[in-house]
């Protein structure tokens, strides 16, 4: 079954798409929880051998993906390598699904094939990672275009080759310059907004508070409001971030102090994927959330100490 591709017409910071008949061709490069409930979104595309996981050695790759009724589905990506296929795919979208400590060493190897592929989407948390694949894509002499996506969608792989679809939600992209031009054709499950800068910096604001937080107190998302000790915590590194986004002129749809207590006692029951990390002993994302906001912070001369002290920690 092939895809059914739109055209975009703008509406507020949404844009809605008619379908046309431009396929789309789609790589995934990190095949774990979020790569696959796309591939898993994307699944029509299989029929027509335009989905593809960027793998450096295998066949196809197979995940049990356990859908939102619990139903499970299985998943057989074929797998584009350079050691079954010496001719680079020509993809409409490299969907960039690591986390975002891995995403240049995920790029590297794949770079001799970039230049056949138009778009490459940081599908990820975190910023900071856009301009060092910039900056390495300007060094490849790569022309490719790199969009960003935000995802309010929820998964995570209890072992390897299991997916578990954990909460629905909503998918936005954008591009990362203004120089981009509109995709004739856009794989489904994603929203094309014009404002994904403004989102992203409204989800790392959120991240900057509960991640770091969460991972050094070792306590799930909603003890942070229920004990009061931590919730003072909370409210201090809150309103050290609003300082800095004041700062820099980022607005905020709603006070960070308020925002993140909201999200906090809407998430209760969760744990950050910062404390999923360190309690699994895996390197947290933490760089590209409080270690890009020191850094902005060091260039406005602006200090953050208790998200230096954080950073350090947990680091
Ligand atoms: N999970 C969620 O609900 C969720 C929601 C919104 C946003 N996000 C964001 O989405 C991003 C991905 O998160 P995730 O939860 O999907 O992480 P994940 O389950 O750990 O998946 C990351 C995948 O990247 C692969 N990878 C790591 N290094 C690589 C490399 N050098 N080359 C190729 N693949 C490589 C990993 O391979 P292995 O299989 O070898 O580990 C793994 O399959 C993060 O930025 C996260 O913050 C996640």
């Amino acid at each position: 079954m092939s895809q059914s591709p739109r055209h975009p017409q703008s509406s507020g910071s949404e844009e809605q798409f008619t379908n046309t008949s431009t396929p789309t061709t789609i790589g995934i490069l990190g095949m774990g929880a979020i790569g696959t409930l796309m591939a898993w979104h994307w699944r029509d595309l299989l029929t027509s051998q335009r989905l593809y996981a960027l793998k450096p050695q295998a066949d196809v790759i197979t995940r049990q993906f356990s859908q939102l009724d619990g139903s499970v589905d299985v998943i057989e990506l074929p797998i584009w390598s350079p050691h079954n296929d010496p001719l680079c795919p020509e993809l409409d979208w490299l969907v960039v699904t690591t986390k975002a400590t891995h995403t240049l060493a995920a790029l590297r190897p794949w770079s001799a094939c970039l230049s056949t592929v138009k778009r490459i989407l940081l599908l990820q948390n975190g910023m900071g990672q856009q301009q060092q694949v910039e900056q390495w894509l300007a060094q490849q002499q790569l022309s490719c275009e790199v969009w960003l996506g935000i995802s309010t969608e929820g998964a995570f792989r209890p072992k390897p080759q299991q997916v578990v679809y954990a909460g629905a939600g909503s998918t936005w992209i954008g591009p990362a310059s203004g120089n981009s031009i509109p995709p004739e054709s856009l794989p489904g499950q994603l929203q094309l907004v014009t404002d994904i800068h403004q989102r992203q910096r409204e989800k790392l604001a959120i991240n900057a508070v509960i991640n770091p937080l969460t991972g050094q107190l070792r306590c799930r998302n909603g003890e942070l409001v229920t004990n009061m000790e931590y919730r003072q915590q909370l409210i201090q590194l809150a309103q050290e971030v609003q300082t800095l986004y004041d700062r820099m002129g980022w607005t905020l749809a709603m006070p960070l102090v308020e925002r993140s207590q909201q999200v906090a006692e809407a998430t209760g029951h969760n744990r950050s994927s910062t404390l999923q990390d360190i309690l699994a002993g895996r390197p947290t994302e933490l760089a590209y959330i409080c270690g890009y906001l020191l850094a902005v912070a060091r260039a406005e001369k602006l200090p953050m100490p208790l998200t230096e002290h954080l950073f350090q920690a947990l680091n």
